[in-house]
């Protein structure tokens, strides 16, 4: 049974498996990653409904642009349709849209939708629902390092002030972007047991949730399974 007071703060998730699911069907990719769409919109309304503070999703990693401009642009587009169709019912629903990563490389459009849908929804103080769009967890952390680097420059930062926290505070998810803590459960689907890049620095003790099941088929059902896993594992912190 899922325990309803022991519901992760932050759940992040790595919805791999659109070209597979596709591949199975002897159907073009796009068809994998509109299902995947289909799938995303489904788990963010549960994740709401179980009181889930932050959501993070893996949509189009730094290292995605290798694909065909076709693919890439394709999946743009769909996150676009997405947030357009989904805009009135996540604003009705109290949730904050915002994005982690770089995404002004976006085409223009894109970035004005995008824009739009995270200033409508900025004051909403519901479900967190940040979407990792050409986003790296390294290109993060350099662009951190350079922001140091640029204040201790400027005399503004000294030496021994720098720490932790003012890493933490300038990646996307810090206090300078946005303040969202580290996510307690990572999911990852498809059977592919690795990072790729997602939240290098933040899944420091994160727990890992893995499964067979390709992101398009992945339901709430399975999500609320991935949470029970979570809930039996034990939480040391590299202490006894
Ligand atoms: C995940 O599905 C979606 C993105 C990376 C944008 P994939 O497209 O990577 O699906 P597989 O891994 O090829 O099956
Ligand atoms: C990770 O999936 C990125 C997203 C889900 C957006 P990939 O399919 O790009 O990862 P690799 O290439 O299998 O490591
Ligand atoms: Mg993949």
């Amino acid at each position: 049974m899922l325990d309803a007071g022991h519901i992760p703060q932050h759940v992040a998730i790595v919805m791999d498996g659109n070209g597979r699911w596709a591949d199975k069907r002897m159907l073009p990719k796009m068809a994998g990653h509109n299902a995947g769409m289909k799938a995303m919109k489904e788990i963010v309304k549960c994740a709401d409904q179980l009181g889930v503070k932050y959501l993070t999703v893996y949509a189009f990693s730094t290292e995605n642009w290798k694909r065909s401009v076709e693919e890439v642009s394709g999946i743009f587009k769909l996150i676009v349709i997405y947030v357009d169709s989904e805009l009135k019912e996540l604003h009705g629903n109290n949730v904050n849209v915002s994005i982690l990563g770089d995404y002004s490389m976006l085409p223009k459009d894109s970035v004005q939708r995008l824009g739009y849908a995270i200033e409508t929804t900025k004051n909403n103080t519901g479900l967190r629902f940040n979407i990792a769009l050409n986003y790296g967890g390294r290109d993060e952390i350099s662009r951190a390092v350079k922001s140091i680097a640029e204040e201790a420059k400027a005399g503004t930062l000294e030496l021994p002030d720098i720490n932790e926290d003012t890493i933490s505070s300038r990646l996307w998810t810090g206090s300078h972007h946005a303040d969202i803590p580290d996510p307690e459960l990572i999911i990852r689907t498809s059977n592919e047991m690795r990072l790729s890049n997602f939240l290098l620095w933040q899944s420091a003790y994160s727990e890992f949730v893995f499964t067979q099941t390709l992101w398009p088929d992945f339901t709430p059902d399975e999500f609320k399974r991935c949470i029970m896993e979570f809930q039996e594992r034990k939480r040391r912190f590299g202490g006894r």
